[in-house]
């Protein structure tokens, strides 16, 4: 059999690491040729290859970013897409492919799967918001990046008396906001799910002065105040319809400082937390899935996705990761609550 191989949407630590898994196993074990394909989906929609086979993947394990690149291109927002991905596949005599992606490359592959292709996914996001998986790999590396951001924030916060917001990534999902801010101890946490009440912020600002201490917000990208929306960085939106998020750091330091008297800025940690080298738990991660995906592909499970629940990796079905969202729920929020203020 020939697999093809794509990774799509934001990239994130342990896509090279999947990558190897799958050729590592597919080659001896399964007697597979490899196809990588280009940038995303605009590899089999615009027939972009690059070899893909065992030297090619020789080094891999701990590089960041993926070898194949990746873009954010939606084949079903392109007139004749699916035709020309259908048609590539056959030229290039690609039997199967597998899709490593979040949300919305893993919600082109369901609809391929309904169409006929025979796809297998892969779940990848630093936002950890793919529901059908307890984790995707990127979101541990991401977190740890933040946390050792918030660890040398507090440091200087008090050394200045200042009020330190950290910007971090999730459009949806609060995800990496919640760990790293638990993990960093953080005075203040604001997610997506949760929109905040900037007055109250305030009050947690000024608590955590009365105590002689300089408070630390961590802020998810997509959280927005109780009157209003989310900050967004410019108009317009991709492919998929996602509006480009940033910039609630500075609305919240400005705010506060109007609102308290006490200076406070805001860090943007923004793709420092996509790059680099991935964690040791997310390599682990990365490479079960890709281990598992090439199984799946060998056993024909075709609109399935490797998925981690509890130690196991288990295969279950494409729609199942792409019909909602794994937002934070409410209770895990209020465990960090105590902390605030
Ligand atoms: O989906 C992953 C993610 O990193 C989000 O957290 C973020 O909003 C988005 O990608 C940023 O995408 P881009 O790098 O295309 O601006």
């Amino acid at each position: 059999m020939r697999v093809g191989v794509l990774t799509g949407g934001g990239d994130c630590p342990g896509l090279n690491a999947v990558i190897r898994g799958i050729v590592r196993k597919g080659v001896p074990e399964y007697g597979f040729s490899f196809v990588g394909f280009r940038d995303g989906w605009r590899g089999p929609l615009e027939a972009v290859t690059m070899p893909l086979d065992i030297p090619a993947v020789r080094g891999l394990l701990p590089r960041g970013g993926t070898m194949l690149g990746s873009s954010r291109t939606n084949p079903f927002a392109i007139e004749g897409g699916v035709e020309k991905i259908k048609h590539n596949l056959q030229n290039l005599g690609v039997d199967a492919l597998i899709a490593i992606g979040g949300e919305d490359t893993l919600g082109v592959a369901t609809k391929l799967h309904e169409l006929g292709v025979n796809v297998v996914g892969v779940p990848k996001t630093i936002d950890n918001d793919l529901s059908g998986t307890d984790y995707t790999f990127g979101f541990d590396t991401a977190v740890n990046i933040a946390t050792e951001a918030i660890d040398r924030l507090h440091t200087t916060a008090e050394s200045h008396h200042r009020v330190l917001i950290v910007e971090v990534m999730g459009r949806h999902a609060g995800w990496i906001a919640l760990h790293s801010g638990m993990a960093g101890g953080a005075n203040i946490i604001l997610i997506p799910e949760i929109p905040f009440d900037i007055d109250q912020v305030c009050q947690y600002v000024e608590a955590r002065f009365r105590l002689h201490y300089a408070p630390i917000i961590v802020v998810s990208e997509g959280a927005k105040p109780k009157q209003g929306d989310e900050v967004l960085h410019s108009e317009g939106t991709d492919a998929f319809g996602h509006v480009r998020l940033g910039g609630v750091g500075t609305y919240l330091a400005q705010e506060i400082e109007a609102r308290t008297g006490k200076e406070a800025r805001a860090t943007v940690l923004g793709h420092v937390q996509r790059g680099g080298t991935p964690t040791a738990r997310d390599r682990w991660l990365a490479t079960r899935f890709g281990l598992h995906a090439i199984d799946a592909v060998a056993a024909g499970r075709w609109g399935t996705m490797a998925a981690l629940r509890g130690a196991d990796v288990v295969t279950v079905p494409l729609a199942e990761a792409t019909k909602e969202l794994k937002v934070v729920d409410p209770a895990l929020y209020a465990e960090a609550e105590v902390f605030f203020g």
